[in-house]
């Protein structure tokens, strides 16, 4: 059976969140530089949304920059900044044309002028789409996210909105960058890599994980069917029995 015949479309992870990995590694292994990686991700990056928006996938979260890549070398930054601006230019209107609606998450303070400017242009344009809800993990770390939602909560307390005695996990959660999106249901990882890398720690509490080897610029639509696939196949069973899960 073709593979999008064996995705369910009933049970499709609401929100999928990718750690797209490999980029440089792919360059690397034909002899050229990084940043020629780095320009195939876009391509492959390209294919997946289109894939998630016609699955009809509400939303998709791609780890795009983390706050540890600002320790990456200048030229290598630079370069992916460029990617972004670039990106963005060109593929504003493409994103209106399928009614997708882009967000970031992450320390935008930290990007360069012209690439926050030209990120909250297209945030602004996109904003009253309502097909798909893709986010833009960018300068995004956990743990620089988790920091931030302690200082406004303390700031909360300090004011007098809040009742230490009271906190909630919703009040957590109401602080985090992903504030009323659903946690993600499916998290990709490419690359072979076994980690999560500072990314939605808090938000992937429950995420069924899924690693593969490919690199990212050959991750496509049937690689991404195949995850989806395999996911449907999991049992979720949020700490209860597999007996009280099939009894439902
Ligand atoms: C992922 O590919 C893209 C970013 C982190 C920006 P890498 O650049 O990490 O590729 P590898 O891991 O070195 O192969
Ligand atoms: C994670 O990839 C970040 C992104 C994909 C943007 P890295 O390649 O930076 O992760 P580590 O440092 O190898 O774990
Ligand atoms: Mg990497």
């Amino acid at each position: 059976m073709p593979l999008r015949k064996q995705i369910i479309d009933e049970k499709l992870p609401l929100h999928v969140a990718i750690i797209m990995d490999g980029n440089g590694r792919w360059a690397r292994q034909r002899g050229l530089e990084r940043i020629f990686g780095h320009q195939q991700g876009v391509i492959a990056l390209r294919e997946i949304i289109e894939t998630a928006a016609e699955l009809g996938i509400k939303f998709l979260t791609l780890y795009a920059f983390s706050t540890e890549n600002w320790g990456r070398p200048d030229d290598e930054v630079n370069a992916l900044m460029g990617i972004m601006v670039q990106s963005l230019n060109k593929e504003t209107e493409t994103l209106l044309k399928n009614n997708i609606k882009l967000s970031a998450i992450g320390d935008v303070n930290r990007l360069a002028d012209d690439v926050r400017e030209r990120l909250s242009e297209t945030l602004k344009l996109t904003s009253e789409c309502t097909g798909l809800n893709l986010l833009v993990a960018l300068s995004y770390s956990s743990r620089w996210e988790i920091t931030e939602a302690a200082r406004k909560i303390s700031e909360e307390i300090i004011g007098g909105k809040l009742n230490p005695a009271e906190i909630k996990e919703e009040d957590i959660e109401k602080y985090l960058t992903t504030s009323g999106i659903p946690d993600p249901e499916l998290m990709i990882r490419t690359s072979g890599e076994l980690r999560i890398s500072n990314f939605l720690l808090w938000q992937l509490a429950y995420a069924e994980l899924y690693f593969t080897d490919i690199l990212w610029p050959d991750f496509g639509k049937d690689d991404f069917y195949r995850a989806i696939i395999d996911f449907q196949k999991r049992e979720r069973r949020f700490g209860k029995t597999s007996e009280q899960v099939l009894d439902k």
